[in-house]
């Protein structure tokens, strides 16, 4: 088992905060309310989907649930739909017509507010947009766009005409962007003359404008005016979204689409220094979303729902995009950051729309009690019904706080496990159903199944091991664009191929709650989002003066986990603190600010075995000022030693 501990501790929690259950007031009115769901949906899986996917349309019935042949799994085959028909076109036939959709508050304050009715003409101008710009079925639209609800337009105007998209979060660099682009062989992006991040304007034309210079399949621009900025128009290639979209025709015939037809491609870290394209499906994916929205988020017509994910996400897929306007819930989106211009702005935000449903990271929940209770206590947040968290693992502490504080000790707060492979929340509790315990994502949802396994595969009942999970789910991705053997070593090959590796440890108590403890692999968690050590170390070594680099994640009280470089520096170049900064923005130039390593420790030399692979286990002792732990499988043990030497003079 690899080295792992316990995120917070449980110990320093009173008794009466170790379980929290739901009170009758919630229960009364929570969308589930009888616990048998689990057990009804264990005895027949597929009868529980089929009668989950009865609440999308469909315009033609599946002839099977489920075509499981390990580790492919089909879901309604020969089913027919189309995701924005399900998000829009359903609701303007119903009272939630002129129901607000979208309420979206800009960085400097601007308010917008889109009903159903108003993003369904968006959508379907946008569609036809796309459509006179020569884009069809299956073809690949990258978009590159802050949080502003022309994204939210983007991807359900491609869902609607059956392109495929491929978001790029907008913190990501040109080259980052140029990659993903080259890979899904894009032929279209949708980006804006900027962003505002902080007072300070994000230039994503710019950005984009460099990495096209390198995608010479990409014929035509779409550029959103968010700023004003002066930006380079390449003609012929570039147009403004405003002028195409004034000219579109008002309706777009959705495209049906059959259920196993891909929705989009979303890149995601993973061990090697290549990110993978998650593909997911159009028929599972949208049911799997959609049902878990309504269970975990208990949404009801009167919420407003707000989650703080950014739409590069999968979050900002699942549960802003698609899952919730295919429950017709209306949904508050935020373009800015919490602490901008004032620490109390995610507060203000809830107070000014009356936000219902709260759905954040660990990683701000931690930040937001380093800030002080001050800020939320000055605004009225007694509108909060639910809390939900998702990203990362949640200290006990963090809980307990977000509870108290934003939840005024009455909200259920819901821990959602879940990762960009398997679209829509895995584990979770219901709230109407299931007890908490601050720091546990409780158990698999209805109808899904999670186990703790050793090295071996055999089954934990209790104690620590791999979360994996044991059957399939409907949401799943559908594979590796591109790779499809990738697909099948990285998740479907540890223990057969009947049992999906996440990549994450996890623990189970005698209740059979289950604990996350982290990434078992070398993928690192800053502040819920995914970074690759080898990205990282790609990066590195990508700079003239390096000639090697081992990277690793250490834990960091706020974000989770920081990045640590080790480098070793070519001849002629001096190990400095200048040095130390230039090869961070370096990184920050290849990859993006996410990648930002918090620290780089210059090296004679790295650990290795003697077949000559780096031990980032050793490099994470030194980094966290660890005793070394086994060393004997060492080419040579001195480097290791030397280098905590030094670490630990430099940093204790
Ligand atoms: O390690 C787990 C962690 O985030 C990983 C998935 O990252 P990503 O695909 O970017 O998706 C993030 C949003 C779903 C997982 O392998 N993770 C996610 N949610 C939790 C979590 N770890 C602990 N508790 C969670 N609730």
């Amino acid at each position: 088992m690899p080295q792992m501990k316990v995120p917070g501790s449980v110990d320093v929690l009173l008794k009466e905060e170790r379980e929290f259950f739901p009170s009758p007031t919630f229960v009364a009115q929570a969308n589930v309310q009888d616990k048998a769901i689990y057990e009804k949906a264990a005895e027949n899986r597929e009868a529980f989907w089929a009668g989950c996917a009865k609440a999308i349309e469909w315009y033609c019935p599946w002839h099977q649930v489920m075509n499981w042949t390990p580790p492919h799994c089909k879901w309604f085959v020969g089913g027919k739909l189309n995701v924005s028909y399900n998000c829009l076109d359903r609701h303007i036939k119903t009272a939630a017509r002129n129901k607000a959709a979208l309420i979206w508050e800009g960085e400097r304050g601007e308010e917008r507010t889109l009903t159903y009715w108003d993003l369904y003409l968006e959508v379907n101008r946008f569609a036809n947009v796309l459509k006179n710009l020569g884009i069809t079925k299956g073809d690949r639209v990258a978009i590159y766009l802050p949080m502003i609800p022309e994204a939210i337009i983007a991807l359900q105007a491609c869902a609607r005409i059956g392109a495929i998209h491929t978001v790029i979060f907008g913190g990501f660099s040109a080259d980052s962007l140029r990659d993903r682009i080259l890979d899904a062989d894009a032929k279209l992006l949708i980006t804006a003359d900027g962003g505002y991040r902080r007072g300070n304007v994000i230039t994503l034309k710019q950005t984009a404008d460099k990495a096209l210079t390198e995608c010479p399949n990409v014929k035509d621009v779409i550029v959103v005016r968010r700023t004003g900025l002066d930006v380079d128009v390449v003609e012929g290639r570039d147009h403004w979204y405003h002028n195409l979209v004034h000219h579109a025709a008002a309706y777009c015939e959705p495209e049906q689409m059959d259920a196993e037809d891909t929705l989009f491609i979303l890149y995601t870290s993973g061990t090697t220094g290549k990110p993978k394209g998650i593909m997911h499906t159009t028929g599972g994916y949208l049911v799997g979303v959609a049902t878990t929205y309504r269970w975990v988020f208990d949404i009801k017509d009167h919420d407003v729902y707000w989650c703080t994910a950014d739409i590069g996400w999968i979050t900002g897929h699942s549960y802003v995009t698609y899952g919730p306007l295919a429950n017709g819930a209306t949904q508050v989106i935020f373009e800015g950051t919490p602490d901008w211009p004032d620490k109390d702005r995610f507060w203000r935000i809830i107070e000014k729309y009356g936000v219902t449903i709260l759905y954040t990271t660990p990683t701000a929940i931690r930040t937001f009690m380093k800030w002080g209770t001050q800020w939320p206590d000055a605004c009225d947040l007694t509108t909060l019904r639910l809390l939900g968290t998702v990203g990362e693992p949640i200290n006990p502490e963090a809980w307990i706080w977000y509870q108290k504080h934003i939840g005024r000790g009455h909200c259920p707060v819901v821990d959602t496990w879940w990762q960009t492979e398997t679209g829509g929340i895995v584990i979770a509790p219901l709230p109407g159903v299931m007890p908490t315990k601050p720091g546990s994502a409780t158990k698999a949802l209805p109808g899904m199944a999670a186990d703790i396994l050793t090295d071996k595969g055999e089954h934990v009942e209790v104690g620590g091991g791999y979360l994996t999970l044991t059957s399939p789910i409907p949401s799943m991705m559908q594979g590796i664009w591109g790779d499809p053997q990738r697909y099948v070593d990285t998740y479907w090959s540890r223990w057969g191929n009947r049992l999906y590796f996440t990549g994450d440890g996890a623990r189970r108590d005698e209740e059979g709650y289950l604990w996350m403890l982290g990434r078992v692999d070398d993928v690192i968690n800053v502040s819920g989002h995914r970074i690759g050590s080898m990205e990282v170390e790609s990066a590195l070594v990508s700079h003239s003066a390096v000639a090697e680099a081992a990277v690793v994640g250490i834990e960091d009280e706020i974000k989770g986990q920081a990045i640590v470089g080790f480098v070793i520096l070519k001849e002629g170049h001096h190990s400095n603190d200048a040095m130390a900064e230039t090869l961070r923005q370096h990184v920050v130039k290849v990859i993006g600010a996410i990648a930002r390593p918090q620290k780089i420790l210059f090296a004679r030399d790295l650990p290795k075995t003697r077949s000559g692979k780096i031990m980032r286990r050793l490099l994470r002792d030194v980094a966290e000022g660890r005793v070394l732990g086994d060393i004997t499988t060492l080419a040579d043990a001195g480097v290791v030693e030397e280098l905590k030497k030094k670490y630990d003079e430099e940093y204790a």
